[in-house]
């Protein structure tokens, strides 16, 4: 049987969110967006994280910055500890700081700003074991040993290789981080981050390409409850079998900008003891 473990969470509402600019193939400007749809159905991923008994707490959007609702870029949190991001595109330049400052001002003491380029969860992924990096469109692979070094963690470096699955986050997914359960998309990787893959984690949930297409696998899980974008239907059953419980959110106007669940969501994760 799974066990959910409580987590801290930061999101920031999408109050100024709108796609004015294409930066991945999911984003086209010309395409309307309801902004008081995206807006609804963020709130409702909130409440769900709230009433699985996590604490969410919350960034205050600023105007100009678009992208801002997807959270998961701007730090990467590891024994309480805060790797600052650095983007690859001007356009979300300035959430960098945005996030630093929240930082500081929550009591976070141990808070590094980067000097090489990183879009924090977006292409990092913790286990117990690793962080999982993801390269190839977005992170420098600088980073990765950036990270390295900061959080004395091993390192796992992983090539992105399709457009779409511009983020690390876009492809794989951390089901159960106590005991580095994963599942991903092969084909976003090149062969050799694909046998990597499969050498660490033999036992992983492999997704189809029709539940990546979906962003299905830009999931969030607390070791029970896997909160995953509705579409990502055929995700369902295998999850079960693991003993996983589904849990489906609608983000359809944030899946505009080519974000979903994962990256409006950043993991805050404590010292431990
Ligand atoms: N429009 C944003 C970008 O392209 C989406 C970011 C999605 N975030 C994520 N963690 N994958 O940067």
């Amino acid at each position: 049987m799974r066990t959910a473990t409580p987590r801290r969470y930061l999101m920031c509402p999408p109050a100024h969110f709108r796609v004015t600019y294409a930066i991945n193939p999911w984003m086209d400007p010309t395409k309307p967006v309801d902004s008081a749809l995206a807006l609804f159905q963020w709130e409702d991923l909130r409440d769900r994280y709230r009433a699985l008994g996590h604490t969410v707490e919350i960034l205050d959007p600023e105007p100009g910055l678009p992208d801002m609702v997807f959270a998961a870029n701007g730090a990467t949190v590891v024994d309480g500890r805060v790797l600052g991001a650095r983007f690859a595109n001007p356009e979300r330049a300035a959430e960098a700081p945005a996030h630093l400052a929240w930082f500081r001002a929550h009591g976070f003491t141990d808070v590094q700003e980067p000097e090489h380029v990183n879009e924090a969860e977006g292409d990092f992924a913790v286990t117990s074991t690793w962080i999982l990096a993801g390269q190839g469109f977005r992170s420098s692979p600088l980073a990765h040993d950036e990270a390295q070094e900061y959080f004395g963690r091993p390192v796992i470096s992983l090539e992105l290789t399709d457009p779409r699955y511009y983020h690390l986050d876009t492809a794989l997914t951390v089901l159960d981080d106590a005991r580095d359960e994963i599942m991903y998309f092969p084909g976003a990787f090149t062969p050799g981050s694909r046998a990597v893959l499969s050498r660490l984690f033999p036992g992983a949930l492999l997704a189809t390409a029709d539940d990546a297409a979906v962003l299905g696998l830009n999931a969030v899980s607390d070791g029970r409850h896997v909160v995953l974008p509705r579409a990502a239907t055929g995700l369902h059953a295998p999850l079960r079998d693991r003993g996983f419980e589904p849990v489906p959110v609608d983000l359809s106007e944030l899946h505009k900008a080519g974000g979903s669940v994962k990256c409006c969501t950043m993991e805050l994760r404590p010292a431990t003891p």
